[in-house]
C-alpha cells in the first residue's frame, strides 16, 4: 500500500519594508517583528538595503562611503536591489517565507529623488526595469506593506548627533532630511493601502505597539505571543 504523505500547505511569501529618515530607530521593532513571526513558525529572512547580499553589500559599502555624483549614486542603489532581489528577496518569497528588509525602492525615492533632487521619473523608471515582475497587479515586485518610521527631522538628528561617526547621508544637514521626510509623505500619500504610518516620537513600547497593531490588523501575526 501506498502511503501519501500530506504536505503542509505553504503559505504566501510576505514582504515587509521599513522606512525612515537616519535615527528614526527602525531596528529594534525589525528584530521585534521577526521573533513575533518566528513565535507563529513563520520562516523570516532578515535583510538590509543597500546590502543583502555578497555583492550589494559591497555597493553599500562604496556608496555610503565614497562620492560619488548623484546618477552614479542612484544606480548603484538599484544595482545592489537587483542582486538582492534575485539572490534573496525573490527566493524566499517563493518558499513562502517572510522577508523583512530595512529598507528597498521608497529610500532611494526619498533619499535620491526628494533629498538629492534626482529625476523621479527617471527613478520610476528603474524602478520599473529593476523589479519587473509580469505576475504582480503593478507589474513590479514591491513590498505588501511598508512600515514608515515618521520623525521630525530635528528630533532625529539629535538622536544621531551622539551616535556612531556618521556615513556619507549621515553627516547631511538637516535641509536635506527634510526634504527626505517630504518623500516620505509624498510616498506614503501615493501608496495608502501600502503604507503603515508610526509616529515615531514616542516612547519605545508605544511605538513598537504601533507597529505590532500595523501587522496584526492586516491578519498577519494576529495572536502571537
Ligand atoms: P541604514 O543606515 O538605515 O542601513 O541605511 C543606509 C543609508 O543609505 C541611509 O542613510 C539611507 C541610504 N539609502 C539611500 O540613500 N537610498 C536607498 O535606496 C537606500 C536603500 C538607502
Amino acid at each position: 500500500m501506498t502511503v501519501m504523505m500530506e504536505s503542509p500547505q505553504q503559505q504566501p511569501g510576505l514582504f515587509i519594508s521599513f522606512e525612515g529618515i537616519d535615527g528614526a530607530g527602525k531596528s529594534t521593532h525589525i528584530s521585534g517583528l521577526a521573533d513575533l513571526f518566528r513565535g507563529q513558525g513563520r520562516v523570516v529572512t532578515l535583510t538590509r538595503e543597500p546590502g543583502g547580499t555578497e555583492l550589494a553589500e559591497k555597493l553599500r559599502e562604496m556608496v555610503l562611503n565614497d562620492p560619488m555624483d548623484p546618477l552614479s549614486e542612484a544606480l548603484l542603489m538599484f544595482a545592489a536591489r537587483r542582486d538582492h532581489l534575485q539572490q534573496v528577496i525573490q527566493p524566499a518569497l517563493e518558499r513562502g517565507e517572510v522577508v523583512l528588509c530595512d529598507r528597498f525602492t521608497d529610500a532611494t525615492m526619498a533619499y535620491q529623488g526628494y533629498g538629492r533632487g534626482f529625476d523621479l521619473k527617471v527613478l520610476a523608471q528603474l524602478e520599473q526595469w529593476v523589479q519587473a515582475d509580469v505576475s504582480r497587479p503593478r507589474g513590479i515586485i514591491e513590498p505588501d506593506m511598508t512600515i514608515w518610521f515618521d520623525l521630525d527631522p530635528a528630533v532625529a538628528a539629535q538622536r544621531l548627533a551622539d551616535a556612531r561617526i556618521p556615513d556619507r547621508f549621515e553627516a547631511l544637514p538637516a535641509a536635506f532630511f527634510e526634504q527626505v521626510a517630504k518623500g516620505y509623505e509624498a510616498r506614503a500619500n501615493a501608496a495608502p493601502h501600502r503604507f503603515a504610518r508610526i509616529p515615531a516620537d514616542q516612547p519605545l513600547q508605544a511605538v513598537w505597539m504601533a507597529v505590532r497593531h500595523a501587522v496584526e490588523s492586516r491578519g498577519w501575526a494576529r495572536g502571537a505571543a
